[in-house]
């Protein structure tokens, strides 16, 4: 079997497309999404991503503000911002960019974003939400991959999917979305014995780990999806995944790329979330 390639950049583009023309009836309703983003430091590659999201905000209409603060920046400080932000009407998602440096407490950060603005999905309330079925903002990254399986009208009822990697970020909320869409779903990670025999049983495989080519051909299953979530620089400077793309490919039903698979997927479900917060505020059903 030779799989077929979900090309998340495909997808993303064209809901880009539909937001924005969403995003531009909304302003001829006086409604302006906004988007703040808060960087502290100077991580390349959370300023890489960071470039990204404010590229696209532009693109459908967000109006999208980014506030980089140094690597020095008092955990203080940064509440008393997201503290104003959480007040201010025109601000209907916030972003801290993580990692934060270590003197400052993450979970103490997303819990001081207000639940309403946490486009992240990062809150311990919508994180409830989530787990117990209600609608909210579900984290990007695992929402996109959801959103690249219904666009390739992949059922997931009873399917058995395996995660590898256990992040707040990816592992643990993509699982609960798959269980919320009736999958049954077994958690892997660095403490799991015998990882391959789940691999091998896995009707979907969800690979978020950060190891160049932790899963290769060998391992995966006839006409299992694969869904690839590692991004991983490699010596020659270009992007590559958690999985041998050319061996898994020969066997899998369904494999996402990387790059222009889940990547442009996690930016676009901000935007979504960032729209879904200025309706919500504005008590907006349908524009
Ligand atoms: N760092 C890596 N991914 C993410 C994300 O989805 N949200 C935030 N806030 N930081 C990240």
């Amino acid at each position: 079997m030779t799989a077929e390639v979900i090309y998340g950049s495909e997808l993303a583009q064209s809901m880009r497309d539909q937001m924005k023309d969403e995003v531009s009836k909304l302003r001829e309703k006086g409604v302006v999404p906004g988007l703040t983003v808060i960087l502290i430091g100077e991580d390349p590659a959370s300023k890489s991503y960071v470039l990204g999201k404010q590229k696209a905000s532009n693109y459908v209409g967000v109006d999208s503000d980014l506030i980089s603060l140094p690597e020095s920046t008092p955990e203080k400080e940064l509440l008393d911002l997201i503290d104003q932000l959480n007040q201010k009407e025109s601000v209907h998602g916030i972003l801290v960019q993580l990692p934060l440096p270590d003197h400052i407490d993450e979970q103490k950060v997303i819990e001081a974003i207000s639940a309403e603005k946490d486009v992240d999905g990062f809150h311990p309330i919508n994180i409830g939400r989530m787990m117990t079925g209600k609608d909210t903002f579900f984290p990007c990254t695992p929402y996109g991959i959801i959103q690249m399986m219904k666009s390739k009208e992949i059922s997931l009822e009873g399917k058995h999917a395996v995660i590898i990697g256990r992040s707040n970020i990816v592992g643990k909320p993509v699982g609960q979305l798959l269980l919320n869409e009736n999958a049954t779903v077994t958690y892997c990670h660095s403490r799991t014995k015998d990882m391959e025999k789940f691999i091998q049983e896995a009707d979907i495989l969800i690979v978020a780990v950060g190891k160049t080519h932790f899963v290769n051909g060998d391992h995966i299953k006839e006409g299992a999806v694969v869904i690839d979530v590692g991004v991983n620089r490699v010596e020659d400077g270009s992007l590559t995944g958690d999985v041998d793309f050319e061996s898994a490919k020969q066997k899998a039903s369904y494999i996402t790329p990387v790059p222009k698979g889940v990547g442009p997927m996690t930016i676009t479900m901000l935007l979504h979330n960032t729209i879904k917060s200025a309706k919500k505020a504005n008590d907006i059903q349908n524009v």
